[in-house]
């Protein structure tokens, strides 16, 4: 059944933290993979569904950094995967999928914002690629595992989906490239993969979500000059934050955990989450929270699926002949 785009009420709000969310849950026996999993909201994450419990794979670009700042934790496991290299998703994919495990949560919280104009692969804008196209084909090729654990795909989206729909006309960007355009591109691109994906998977048993997990001060922002976040009121002239509105990576950690483990979301999927809550629905020209109906919409996720089977080559869920 299809889950109306509207808060539930979950008690929870923008201060909560990972911890707080997974008070009284029990993660043992369970396997996560969390893109992303040693940095900033991603670190925070493997650090709290660890805590509860769970064995968490971190696949990383960077393994050694990744060895550096989760080696530590116990439960954890370092992988490679760049997800702008679609072989590299391949052979994680080929890894994992060999050593016979069941997935119960996939977290895909790996991206890049904001990034000066980078062609990766057959020559994609990389916030497209990085952000959407590395995290489905990362899914579509995990499907056998997934599909057994019967769980739950989490994708990291950002209020930054306003900035764009999917440019269909030119979604890499061949007549000019804009920065910020392209991140909202990427992350309306991550809405609609879980509103499809929560189609196409439910009657198996997973359900898929996505999220707008807060602004956060994050290794993130390191594209970004100084001067832009100045003039944006985040910091001050010697870097110190200013908005008040800022989570801590604890807190912004906080909803991606809450969508993958609550159990106040039984049931339900496909919708789009913040402050630990599902979102509501917003008009395209509005500013601040809520989520956009472009970025909803089943016949634009659907839309995006087919062309993002046909740009990557792969699809667990192909058309019946
Ligand atoms: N921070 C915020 O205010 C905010 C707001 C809205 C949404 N988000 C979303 O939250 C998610 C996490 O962001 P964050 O703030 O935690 O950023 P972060 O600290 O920069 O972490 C991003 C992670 O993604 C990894 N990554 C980047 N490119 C990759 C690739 N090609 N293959 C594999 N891994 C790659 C990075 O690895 P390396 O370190 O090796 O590059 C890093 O571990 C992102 O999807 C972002 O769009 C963040």
């Amino acid at each position: 059944m299809t889950t109306p785009q509207q808060k539930i009420g979950s008690g929870f709000g923008a201060r909560s933290t990972a911890e707080d969310v997974l008070h009284g849950i029990d993660l043992s026996g369970k396997l996560a993979i969390v893109t992303g999993g040693y940095s900033g909201l991603g670190l925070e994450t493997t650090r709290a569904l660890a805590r509860a419990g769970a064995h968490v794979v971190v696949p990383a670009r960077r393994r050694d950094v990744a060895h550096e700042a989760v080696g530590a934790i116990s439960g954890v496991e370092v992988d490679e995967l760049d997800l702008a290299d679609l072989d590299s998703v391949h052979q994680f994919a080929e890894r994992f999928l060999d050593s016979g495990r069941d997935i119960d949560i996939v977290i895909n919280n790996a991206g890049i914002m904001a990034c000066p104009e980078t062609r990766v692969g057959f020559g994609w804008e990389a916030q497209f690629a990085t952000n959407h196209l590395g995290h489905y084909a990362l899914v579509n090729r995990l499907w056998p595992a997934i599909a057994r654990g019967r769980g739950r795909v989490v994708s990291v989206s950002s209020v930054g989906h306003r900035r764009s729909g999917i440019r269909w006309e030119d979604m890499q960007f061949e007549r000019g490239y804009d920065k910020w355009e392209a991140y909202g591109q990427a992350k309306t691109a991550n809405v609609l993969f879980a509103v499809h994906l929560d189609a196409l998977a439910r009657d198996a048993g997973v359900r898929a979500f996505s999220l707008h997990p807060g602004g956060i001060m994050t290794p993130l922002q390191r594209h970004l000059p100084r001067q832009e976040m100045v003039a944006a009121g985040w910091i001050d002239e010697e870097g110190n934050p200013l908005d008040p509105s800022f989570k801590t990576p604890e807190q912004g950690a906080a909803t991606q955990v809450w969508a993958a483990t609550s159990p106040q979301l039984e049931g339900m999927g496909g919708v789009y989450c913040e402050d630990c809550d599902i979102a509501e629905v917003v008009t395209d020209d509005a500013q601040g929270m809520g989520v956009r109906p472009h970025a909803i919409d089943p016949g634009q996720a659907a839309r995006l699926w087919t062309l993002s089977a046909e740009l990557t080559g792969v699809n667990a869920f192909p058309e019946p002949r």
